[in-house]
């Protein structure tokens, strides 16, 4: 059984007092969630006040990207993934594609980042997705196999044991529209298909794959439904703690 992650990403948003009020305010709504890892990624600046009010809780924390380089040293700007987990991360999100758009970042990078999170016993949680236009033309299934290819390249069995890919098509991201659980789930299959040709069946039956794109209380049971689909990556229904709660107490009667 894949236990199923509901993971929020709060991107850049709230200032540390903001982000500490509204996991107070989450704590005690997902206190009973026991079917599911609880995980909200703050900004770094607020990653350390987070954890350490949430210590004890079921919610973890995660970073929203890390760096390639492993070594400290002169990279004016990064944060380390030892640093994170040094704050009190124990995910990071990499290769988010709103870095891949507008911050230039490369499948390289993407799987050097990968490596430095796995180094640093840090979970990474690997995002892929295509645009409308690669969809349109076509070019979905080709594009994510490209950046699994590139992003867990050279990761041994035991390595994807520690990672859990999200599938986010941009053309969801904060637009309103959702994949139909039909849709996602057949790229979830695909995903988990392409992984079982790499790392073998037995792997890719225990990888967790989470979808992300407009997530929001009314659609999360639809999307869960799906035998592929593993969990969610919420991003603008994650900044408030009530929607969130809903959203990782799907199953609640
Ligand atoms: P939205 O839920 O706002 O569409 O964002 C999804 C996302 O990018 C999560 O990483």
């Amino acid at each position: 059984m894949r236990r199923p992650v509901i993971a929020g990403n709060w991107k850049m948003h709230k200032f540390i007092a903001d982000s500490v009020a509204t996991a107070l305010a989450l704590k005690p709504l997902v206190a009973n969630a026991n079917h599911c890892e609880v995980v909200i990624a703050p900004v770094f600046t607020a990653i350390k006040s987070v954890a350490d009010r949430l210590e004890g809780s079921n919610i973890r924390v995660a970073g929203q990207d890390c760096a390639p380089e492993q070594k400290h040293g002169a990279h004016t700007g990064e944060v380390a993934a030892d640093m994170l987990r040094d704050a009190g991360a124990s995910y990071v999100i990499v290769g988010h594609s709103e870095r891949r758009q507008f911050y230039a970042e490369t499948d390289s990078m993407v799987n050097r980042k990968v490596q430095a999170a796995i180094a640093a016993e840090l979970t990474p949680i690997v995002c892929v997705g295509e645009t409308l236009a690669q969809r349109d033309a076509g070019l979905a299934e080709r594009v994510v196999k490209g950046q699994i290819d590139g992003g867990l390249r050279e990761l041994t069995v035991s390595d994807l044991e520690r990672i859990i890919i999200a599938y986010e098509p941009v053309w969801a991201i904060g637009t309103g529209r959702t994949a139909t659980p039909e849709q996602a789930q057949q790229m979830h299959a695909f995903v988990r298909r392409i992984v079982a040709e790499k790392f073998g069946e037995e792997a890719s039956q225990r990888l967790r794959i989470l979808y992300g794109g407009s997530v929001k209380p009314e659609n999360i049971a639809g999307l869960m439904a799906q035998p592929d689909i593993d969990g969610a990556l919420v991003g603008g229904a994650s900044l408030e703690a009530e929607t969130f709660a809903k959203i990782v107490n799907y199953n609640a009667t």
